[in-house]
């Protein structure tokens, strides 16, 4: 059917793709405490936003919640990759709850960044998207002094109490290219703008937008395995179609609809930071079984990224 349906000849894999060091730390966190402790271990949020590993561990007796008041008292409770507001941390510590912290260590660097900022009497606009749970996070270290920036426009509209006092940070997944942007205004607005000593943007967000620019201009359509709500994901598809070239955003192969592909020649394949790399293979087994003949990798960078688990459940 498959077959029939395209004349795709080539599949181009942009490499790095798929899990990130913060991504394998967060999942391997929840493994562990439920290797540990044995199930239920409770998680607030989803542990890194993807549907497959959130099924994949509530079937392994993890069992994930919006808000710290749906876990039973004394139980284990695991604070997501995205990281959380002090108050969440407090509220945590308040009922006594034995936490294990899965923040990603380049998410806890924003977070410290802000403090260091505000500190200083600056006021902090953070670029980044409205209720993504990392950005309530970083809100959330200084409610009233830290503001969000969403776009060009915010940027061009934002007011500040002392001009000569401006700091920014930014949200790591978000596109390079579209921060530039965001970043150009507010320079130009205030020139005193201060930042981070190096891009809150991580490195597994620019690698993988990085890789994918390379094989999207190569490539007729675009799939891109991630989730709704993972924002890496979705930049993924935006900075391909910024670039011209259709772009889709799938859960896994079979959300794949054979239109995308009727008529195209190559297709390029990667996966958001948070989707697992089976999915990836899934969708080449996929596409080589039903027609395309040569699959090829695109890498553009390796990665050598490590973190080590939260002290909690380290293994030493
Ligand atoms: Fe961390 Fe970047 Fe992954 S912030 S969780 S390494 S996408």
């Amino acid at each position: 059917e498959w077959a029939e349906a395209t004349t795709a000849r080539q599949v181009v894999l942009a490499s790095p793709r798929s899990f990130c060091a913060g991504v394998e730390r967060a999942i391997s966190t929840v493994e562990q405490a439920l290797d540990r402790h044995g199930p239920p271990v409770y998680v607030r949020k989803q542990i890194v936003h993807n549907a497959h590993v959130i099924a994949d561990l509530q079937r392994r007796g993890a069992v994930f919640v919006d808000e710290l008041t749906e876990i039973p008292d004394g139980a284990l409770t695991v604070l997501s990759a995205h990281g959380v507001a002090p108050a969440v941390r407090d509220a945590a510590a308040e009922r006594g709850l034995p936490v294990i912290d899965a923040t990603c260590p380049l998410v806890t660097k924003v977070h410290s960044e802000a403090r260091r900022f505000v500190g200083r009497g600056n006021t902090v606009l953070l670029i980044g998207h409205a209720g993504h749970e990392e950005t309530e996070g970083t809100l959330g270290e200084a409610p009233g002094r830290i503001a969000l920036v969403e776009s060009v426009r915010d940027a061009e509209r934002i007011e500040v109490a002392d001009p000569d006092r401006v700091s920014y940070l930014v949200q790591t997944t978000l596109a390079v290219d579209e921060v530039a942007g965001v970043l150009d205004v507010l320079r130009r607005r205030f020139p005193a703008l201060t930042g981070p000593s190096s891009d809150d943007i991580c490195y597994a967000t620019t690698n993988r937008q990085a890789a994918l620019r390379e094989v999207a201009a190569v490539a007729d359509v675009v799939l891109v395995l991630g989730s709704e709500n993972s924002s890496n994901s979705r930049r993924l598809v935006e900075v391909t179609e910024r670039g011209g070239t259709p772009a889709y955003l799938v859960d896994d192969v079979d959300s794949v609809d054979l239109r995308w592909l009727a008529g195209v020649r190559t297709i390029g394949v990667t996966a958001g930071a948070s989707a697992p790399p089976r999915l990836v293979d899934q969708t080449v087994a996929a596409l080589t079984g039903l027609g395309a003949d040569s699959v090829r990798e695109h890498t553009t960078r390796t990665e050598d990224v490590h973190f080590t688990l939260p002290k909690e459940i380290r293994t030493s």
